[in-house]
C-alpha cells in the first residue's frame, strides 16, 4: 500500500464533487443572478462537457487516489439527460462508499427518484430557502413554488434516498425570518435541515458581510424554542456541525463557512462540467483534465497528475477571507456546484 495522499496542510483527498452541467432552471439571487446569467449568457456547449464515460473514468482514477465519496451537482444536475445512467456507472466504481446528489428538486418526480435510487444513488440534498411562496419565488427568481419542492422531498424519501437533507441559505433581511418555520416544518420528519451562512462565492452575487446571518445566531434562535445539543460528526471533515433536538425530534445542521471556516479538514476536490479540477470552492482557475483525457493519457498519467496537484495544494480561502473578496477572481458556484 502506498502512503496516503496528503496536501501541504496534511489533508487527504476523500470527496469528489462532480458538476455535470453549468445550467440551472433557477436564478437564485445568491448564486445565478439574472443580471449576470441573462438570456445572452454563454453556457457551455454540449461538446465541451465531459461525457459520462470520461467522468466515470476520471472518478475511478480519483477512487484509486483515495476518494470514497462522490457528490453530483451542477448547476442543476437533473437537467443533464439520462443522469441515472451516470449514477449507475459511478456506482460500479470500486472504493466508492457514498454517492449523493445536490438538487433544487424542480425535476425530482417520484419516477425520477426511483430511477436514481435503482441506479445506485444513496441520498439527495434538496435546496429550499423558505416555506413562503412570496419569499421563495423572489429568491429563486423564476416564480418556482414551494409546494413542488416539498413534493420532491417526499418523492426522495419514498424512494429511499434518505435521510433527505434540506439546504437553506440564510440571507439577512431576505429569509432570516423563516428559520423557525423551516425548523418547525422539518422537525420530526426524519429529514435533516441545514442552515447555511451566505457565502461570497464567485464574482456575481454582490456579497456583503452584513447580509450574513451567523450560524450561532441561527442556533440561538432555534435553541430558545426547542433546546438542542451538539453531536459528533458522522465522518471527519464534514461541513455541517450537527445538533439534535433534546426532545428527540431529530437532527439539524449549520454550515458556518463564513464565521467558522472549516478549511483545516477540507478533503474536497471539485470537477467542473468541462473537466477542470478545482482544489477549492474559491479557486480562480482549475486544472484541465479534459484535454488529457482526449489526448489519450493513460490512467497512470492521470493518477500522477491528480496526486501532483493534491500534494501541492495549499488552499484555505475561508480562513483567509478578507474584504478584498470582491476583487479576487473566483469560479462561479453554479459552475462547480458549491
Ligand atoms: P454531506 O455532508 O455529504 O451531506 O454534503 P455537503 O454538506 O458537503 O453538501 P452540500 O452540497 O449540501 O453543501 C452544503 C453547503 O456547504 C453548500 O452551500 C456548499 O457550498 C457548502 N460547502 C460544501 N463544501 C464546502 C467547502 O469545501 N467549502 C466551503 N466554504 N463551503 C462548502
Ligand atoms: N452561499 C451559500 N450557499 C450557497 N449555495 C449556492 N450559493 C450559495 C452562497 N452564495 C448553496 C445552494 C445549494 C448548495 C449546494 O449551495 O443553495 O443548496
Ligand atoms: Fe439556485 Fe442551485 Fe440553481 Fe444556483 S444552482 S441558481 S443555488 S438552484
Ligand atoms: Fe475547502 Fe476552500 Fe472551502 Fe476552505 S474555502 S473549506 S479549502 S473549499
Amino acid at each position: 500500500e502506498p502512503k496516503p495522499l496528503s496536501d501541504t496542510l496534511g489533508r487527504g483527498l476523500v470527496d469528489l464533487r462532480i458538476s455535470v452541467t453549468d445550467r440551472c432552471n433557477f436564478r437564485c439571487q445568491y448564486c445565478m443572478p439574472k443580471e449576470v446569467f441573462g438570456p445572452d449568457f454563454a453556457f457551455l456547449p454540449h461538446e465541451d462537457l465531459l461525457t459520462f464515460e470520461e467522468i466515470t473514468r476520471l472518478a475511478s482514477v480519483f477512487a484509486r487516489a483515495g476518494v470514497k465519496k462522490l457528490r453530483v451537482t451542477g448547476g442543476e444536475p437533473l437537467l443533464r439527460r439520462d443522469l441515472e445512467q451516470l449514477i449507475a456507472m459511478l456506482a460500479g466504481i470500486e472504493g466508492i462508499e457514498d454517492i449523493a446528489l445536490t438538487t433544487n428538486g424542480s425535476l425530482l418526480t417520484p419516477k425520477r427518484a426511483k430511477q436514481l435510487k435503482d441506479a445506485g444513488l444513496h441520498r439527495v440534498t434538496v435546496s429550499l430557502d423558505s416555506l413562503r411562496d412570496e419569499v421563495f419565488m423572489a429568491m429563486n427568481d423564476v416564480r418556482f413554488p414551494v409546494s413542488k419542492v416539498l413534493s420532491a422531498i417526499n418523492a426522495a424519501q419514498l424512494a429511499g434516498l434518505s435521510p433527505v437533507k434540506i439546504n437553506m441559505v440564510v440571507k439577512r433581511g431576505v429569509n432570516d425570518e423563516d428559520v423557525i418555520e423551516m425548523a418547525k416544518h422539518f422537525r420530526g420528519t426524519g429529514h435533516i435541515i441545514r442552515f447555511i451562512e451566505y457565502m461570497d462565492v464567485g464574482n456575481s452575487n454582490g456579497w456583503r458581510m452584513n447580509d450574513v446571518v451567523s450560524a450561532s445566531e441561527i442556533l440561538e434562535k432555534i435553541h430558545q424554542r426547542w433546546p438542542l445539543h451538539a453531536i459528533a460528526p458522522r465522518r471527519p471533515g464534514e461541513v455541517a456541525t450537527r445538533y439534535l433536538y433534546d426532545d428527540g425530534q431529530g437532527e439539524i445542521g449549520v454550515i458556518a463557512s463564513v464565521t467558522r471556516a472549516f478549511c483545516g479538514s477540507c478533503t474536497r476536490a471539485r470537477l467542473s462540467p468541462e473537466g477542470q479540477l478545482f482544489t477549492c470552492l474559491f479557486s480562480g482557475h482549475g486544472h484541465d483534465f479534459r484535454e488529457r483525457l482526449r489526448r489519450g493519457e493513460s490512467d497512470e498519467q492521470l493518477y500522477d497528475f491528480i496526486t501532483g496537484i493534491w500534494r501541492s495544494r495549499n488552499d484555505r480561502y475561508s480562513e483567509l477571507r478578507t474584504e478584498a473578496t470582491g476583487r479576487r477572481k473566483k469560479v462561479e458556484m453554479s459552475h462547480i456546484g458549491g
